[in-house]
């Protein structure tokens, strides 16, 4: 996994496949702790105790054509590359929640890469889906709302 554009995609695959309608995206820089903080937070069907435990096991899927199941191992691996970690909390028709935490100038920390090209591909594929994506560095933010983005268009604004 080259960036953690790439790892935001991957997770977000998981959201969808999930069934989720609303998915928030957030990247916080919060360079006086020297973090990277990303969360994933959708509303899906989330999981069960049983699969949340085992769901950082490269060797568990729920996938039924495949025996691996990479995408949150590699990110917990890509977060302790970096001195971080990550949590997962999800509850079964509840939905989830991914908060990565990265060492922010780590030399092992990956760059974030093309986060809008990520952003431009999921919102353009997944119209039915509501995606909210928020960046905040120490003092400064961008919010991005499909809804609110859908609703202007359809009110012509
Ligand atoms: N947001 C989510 N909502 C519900 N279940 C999830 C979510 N994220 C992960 N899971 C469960 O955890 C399992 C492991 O996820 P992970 O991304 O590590 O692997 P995968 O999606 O099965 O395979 P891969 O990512 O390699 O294509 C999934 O198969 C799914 O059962
Ligand atoms: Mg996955």
């Amino acid at each position: 996994m080259e960036d953690l554009s790439l790892h935001i995609l991957d997770i977000v695959e998981n959201s969808i496949r999930a069934r989720a309608k609303k998915i928030e995206i957030k990247i916080i820089e919060d360079k006086k702790r020297d973090l990277l903080n990303i969360e994933i937070i959708d509303d899906g069907e989330g999981m069960d105790e049983k699969t949340l435990k085992n769901v950082l096991d490269p060797f568990f899927t729920t996938k039924n054509i495949k025996r691996v199941g990479l995408g949150l191992s590699l990110l917990a691996q890509s977060a302790e590359e970096s001195g971080g970690s990550i949590k997962i909390k999800s509850k079964p028709g509840k939905g989830t929640k991914v908060k990565v935490t990265f060492g922010y100038s780590h030399i092992d920390r990956r760059p974030l890469g093309d986060i809008h090209k990520s952003l431009k591909v999921l919102i353009a594929v997944n119209p039915d889906i509501n995606f909210i994506y928020e960046y905040r560095e120490n003092g400064a933010s961008y919010h991005l709302d499909t809804k609110g983005l859908k609703n202007d268009i359809t009110n012509n604004k």
